[in-house]
Formats: C-alpha cells, sequence, structure tokens
C-alpha cells in the first residue's frame, strides 16, 4: 500500500507531498456522470448503492494517481438516519422539508445505530478497502455545519435561523447539538472500525461564526467527538473549517492530528500558527482555470511555502467545481508529485 498520505498526517518524512482533492469524485468527472445516469434514481439512490459508490470513489485514483481516496457519500446521509425527511433537488442542493424548529422536533431525532441504518456506508467501505492500493478517507460533516442544514431547512445566506436559535433559544440550540453530535461520534467509529484509515470532519460554515461564538456554539462538538474517536482509534484525524483563518486559534485545539486550510489564508502563515499538527490544502479551487504554466508556477511556490509544515497534505482550498476540466486537475497532481520529490 502507498502509505504517504497516512504519513504525512502524522507529520513523518515522505518521499513526496502527497495530494488528493475535496469532492474529488464528482460532476467535473464524465465517468461520474456516466455512473451517475446509469441506473437511473437519484443523487441519494447513488450514496445508498455501494457498487456504484465504490466505483466512483477508484475513479480519481485511477484516473490522475491520487494519493488517497475518499469514500462516496454526503455529510446528510446521517441525518436522514436521524429520522428527518432530506431531498436533494436539482439545482437547490440539498433540503429538509420539515427544519427543526422546536424541542419536540430535537425529542423526536433518533440516535442510529450506524449498523443497522446505514450498512451501505460500511459495506462500500469494506468493498473500497478489497480493492484500494492507498488510503481510504472516512468522514462526517461537524454538527454545527450540519446543524444548519437541519435549522435552515437547505443551504443559506446568512443563516438567519441557526444564528436565531443559538442566541435566543441556547438550550434548544445545545440539545440538538449534542445529539447530532452523538449521532456522528458513532458514524465515525464506525467508519474506522469497518476500515477507513483516515478520518475527516468537514465543517463547512464555520466561517461565518464570530470567534467568540465558534467557542461556545462549534467547537466544543468537534472536541467531543474527536476525543470519543481517540478512544477506540488512532487513524489520523483531519479537521477542515472552511473560512476558517479568523478562528485558528480555536481549530488548533480541536485534538486532530491535521488541520485543513482553505485558500484565503497563505499557507506559510498559517504553518506558523498551527503548532504541532500537519496541515491540508491551499490551493483556489479555481486556480485550477489558471494557464498550465501559471497553475504549475503556482503549485511551485505553494509547495516551497509549505516546506516548514510538520507535515503537508496537497489539497485544494475546498471542493473541486463541477466545470473544472478533469485535464487540469491531472496538471496539478503530476505538477505536486514532480516539483515536491525529495
Ligand atoms: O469526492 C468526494 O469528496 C466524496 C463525496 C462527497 C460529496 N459530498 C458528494 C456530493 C463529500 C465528501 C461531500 C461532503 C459534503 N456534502 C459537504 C462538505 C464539503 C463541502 O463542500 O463543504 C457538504 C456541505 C455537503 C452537502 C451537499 N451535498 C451540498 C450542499 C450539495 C449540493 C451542492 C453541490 O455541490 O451540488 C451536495 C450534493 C453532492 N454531494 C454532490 C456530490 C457528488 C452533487 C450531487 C450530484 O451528483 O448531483
Amino acid at each position: 500500500m502507498n502509505d504517504t498520505f497516512l504519513k504525512a498526517c502524522r507529520g513523518e518524512k515522505t518521499d513526496y507531498t502527497p495530494i488528493w482533492i475535496m469532492r474529488q469524485a464528482g460532476r467535473y468527472l464524465p465517468q461520474y456522470l456516466e455512473v451517475r445516469a446509469r441506473g437511473k434514481g437519484t443523487f441519494l439512490d447513488l450514496c445508498k448503492d455501494p457498487a456504484r459508490c465504490t466505483e466512483v470513489t477508484l475513479q480519481p485514483v485511477d484516473i490522475f494517481g491520487m494519493d488517497a481516496a475518499i469514500l462516496f457519500s454526503d455529510i446528510l446521509i446521517p441525518m436522514e438516519a436521524m429520522g428527518l425527511t432530506l431531498e436533494f433537488q436539482e439545482g437547490r442542493g440539498p433540503v429538509f422539508p420539515n427544519p427543526i424548529q422546536s424541542e419536540k422536533d430535537v425529542e423526536a431525532l433518533i440516535i442510529p445505530d450506524p449498523t443497522a441504518t446505514m450498512p451501505f456506508v460500511l459495506k462500500t467501505i469494506k468493498l473500497l478497502r478489497a480493492e484500494l492500493k492507498v488510503p481510504l478517507i472516512g468522514f462526517s460533516g461537524a454538527p454545527f455545519t450540519l446543524a444548519t442544514y437541519l435549522i435552515e431547512g437547505g443551504s443559506s445566506k446568512v443563516f438567519l435561523q441557526t444564528k436565531k436559535m443559538m442566541f435566543q433559544a441556547p438550550e434548544l440550540y445545545h440539545h440538538l447539538l449534542e445529539k447530532i453530535s452523538r449521532c456522528t461520534s458513532l458514524y465515525l467509529q464506525a467508519q474506522a472500525k469497518t476500515g477507513a484509515q483516515a478520518l475527516q470532519i468537514f465543517d463547512s460554515w464555520a466561517g461565518i461564526l464570530a470567534p467568540c461564538d465558534y467557542a461556545r456554539f462549534a467547537l466544543p462538538y468537534v472536541q467531543s467527538i474527536i476525543s470519543d474517536l481517540r478512544r477506540m482509534t488512532d487513524v489520523p484525524i483531519i479537521y477542515f473549517a472552511n473560512n476558517g483563518s479568523t478562528l485558528i486559534e480555536h481549530t488548533v485545539t480541536a485534538g486532530a492530528d491535521v488541520l485543513g486550510l482553505d485558500w484565503r489564508i497563505n499557507i506559510k502563515n498559517a504553518i506558523m500558527r498551527v503548532g504541532n499538527h500537519a496541515v491540508q490544502g491551499n490551493l483556489d479551487p479555481i486556480a485550477l482555470f489558471l494557464p498550465e504554466k501559471d497553475l504549475k508556477n503556482r503549485i511551485k511556490k505553494l509547495l516551497e511555502d509549505a516546506r516548514g509544515a510538520k507535515g503537508h497534505i496537497f489539497n485544494l482550498g475546498h471542493g473541486v467545481v463541477p466545470q473544472t476540466p478533469p485535464e487540469q486537475v491531472r496538471i496539478a497532481v503530476d505538477a505536486v508529485h514532480e516539483f515536491s520529490v525529495r
């Protein structure tokens, strides 16, 4: 097995800088669109089909030579298992038609047993481990990010309902977050037990919070999940707080091995502030639209800037966008491998 990615997560010396990219299995790949169309059904049906999930997870590894695979699923799958109705509407993204508004709604949420309610995820992990020659990353959403979808009923711009609940009904908010955290903790533990070799926690919306609110309403739940995980597994844990450069003093206390960085911060500057952590990132996803020469120079500079890190996993600063030409991804992966050889 090529374990360069795992070594970089642990801050051990590697022969080169490993790369994978967030949302690497997805709509920018014609091969993904082909599998998605096959078997018909919705995106959620795809997430519940281990054979097709396995196939699309392998695609970016086989096509580009990524140094890690990320399980094909979605952060909202366990929220459906908690008893909520979830829909993915074309052009609108995820929708929860019955958002969480009251104590009664929170009471009704169940803490699902992952083996009983999400067997398709665990089955996919098993199938993938039998195939993969690179490590498999499992993942979840962070409780705060998950809560925004449940409270807003979908994606949001100003997060009015979420912040109103925090400020006006903090007990209700904390009760909801406790239940989501319990569910997430069990879900990640099940992934590790089944064979996930690293775990990433996506806090996609952390950056919309003031640092004082992040410290009270988001961070403690990430800390509690990670401390649960530490009791049962030593798989590396990556915490990605998107738009989180204003939160680094807090995110370093989450307990993760690796901090994911978005592109809004210079990686050198971030490395000085992350202490004893490896870092993952942080090319602007839209930099993949640069002309080849400029893209390569940009990657070379990023690798140089990251040299002082305890460990560096090359990634984008957020997910690859669907319009990205796959050829540009190939150029980026090859450039990282070529320029980082030690
Ligand atoms: O390759 C991979 O990264 C693995 C699969 C993966 C998906 N979603 C598949 C997906 C992962 C790791 C996610 C995480 C996820 N899902 C996040 C956190 C990462 C981030 O981008 O901030 C969030 C916030 C979600 C929730 C979600 N799922 C949204 C908001 C949307 C709609 C927006 C969009 O990108 O379309 C999805 C749908 C989704 N999840 C798709 C894929 C491939 C597109 C669905 C399709 O094929 O039509």
